[in-house]
């Protein structure tokens, strides 16, 4: 039987550059006409949050499939007990994961899998199982936005210019690189600083894993760099979400940063990650 969703769905922007909250019952959210009517949503808002939908690592699975192809850029966190495979928990929690250096990264802006060999996956997917006790709160920033209001002068001066990214750059300052999984180092990712996608919007990439400018001596290339990522994490673009048991979020990670906020590393917080692949490739 088909489902009308439209009737079914309340949608509440946060602010116009970014996000709105959902009001779905599980039922409709997991029908097979919901993932479409979410995707034009993503188009618009690039971040949805759903509160206390309470998907099971199955449901989210399911609607993750729903919405295109599943990956796992990560792979699974050794020691991790989640349900199902391609769900990625992400926690401090030292029983479960033995690399809590990546989840100290996400702390800061970045996009996921910008510095992996794929191209970059297309939606992400949280859903909150532990919420944090205190801090541990997500920000998403639109980075179409960032772009398009920057001054067109400044607009003609950044086009063209590459920048080199690497999971150094996220990481550094937070552990000795030294002892860094080999298996994880060493590999640069040269993108341009203005991804054109390929409907003709574009996006600003920047992000904690953003390293160096091409062509440009290091000093200058960082301080623009920082620049820019202060530039689009400002208040207008960005949203802050504040986790309950159960809240459910999706963005559009080719168009949006996100960082989580801090919080204690003997907290119990733990969310559940899949993630739908991308079909662009930076260009
Ligand atoms: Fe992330």
């Amino acid at each position: 039987m088909s489902v009308d969703v439209e009737p079914r769905v309340k949608v509440e922007p946060i602010k116009p550059s970014i996000g709105a909250v959902v009001q779905i019952d599980k039922e409709t959210f997991l029908s097979e006409e919901f993932p479409a009517k979410c995707a034009e949503l993503l188009d618009k808002h690039t971040a949805l949050l759903f509160p206390e939908l309470g998907l099971t690592d199955a449901e989210q699975l399911a609607f993750t499939d729903r919405m295109g192809e599943r990956i796992n850029f990560t792979g699974t966190v050794p020691g991790g007990d989640v349900s199902a495979e391609d769900v990625y928990m992400i926690t401090l929690k030292q029983d479960v994961n033995a690399e809590p250096e990546y989840v100290w990264g996400s702390m800061f802006w970045h996009g996921d899998g910008i510095v992996s060999d794929i191209a970059p996956p297309k939606y992400t997917m949280l859903s909150c199982n532990t919420p944090p006790e205190k801090g541990g709160q997500t920000e998403f920033a639109n980075a179409f936005a960032a772009w398009e209001i920057l001054p067109e002068e400044e607009k003609r001066e950044l086009e063209g210019l590459r920048v080199v990214h690497n999971l150094e750059a996220g990481l550094r300052g937070l552990m000795d690189l030294e002892n860094m999984n080999p298996a994880k180092t060493g590999m640069n990712h040269e993108h341009p600083l203005v991804w054109t996608h390929e409907d003709g919007r574009k996006s600003l990439l920047v992000g904690q894993h953003a390293d160096t400018v091409v062509g440009m001596p290091r000093p200058q290339g960082r301080a623009l760099l920082t620049r820019l990522q202060e530039w689009a994490g400002q208040p207008d673009f960005v949203i802050r979400h504040t986790w309950n048991k159960g809240d459910f979020a999706i963005w559009d990670n080719t168009g949006a940063l996100h960082r989580a906020l801090p919080y204690a590393e003997e907290s119990k917080r733990e969310m559940h990650r899949t993630t739908v692949a991308g079909y662009e490739e930076i260009s």
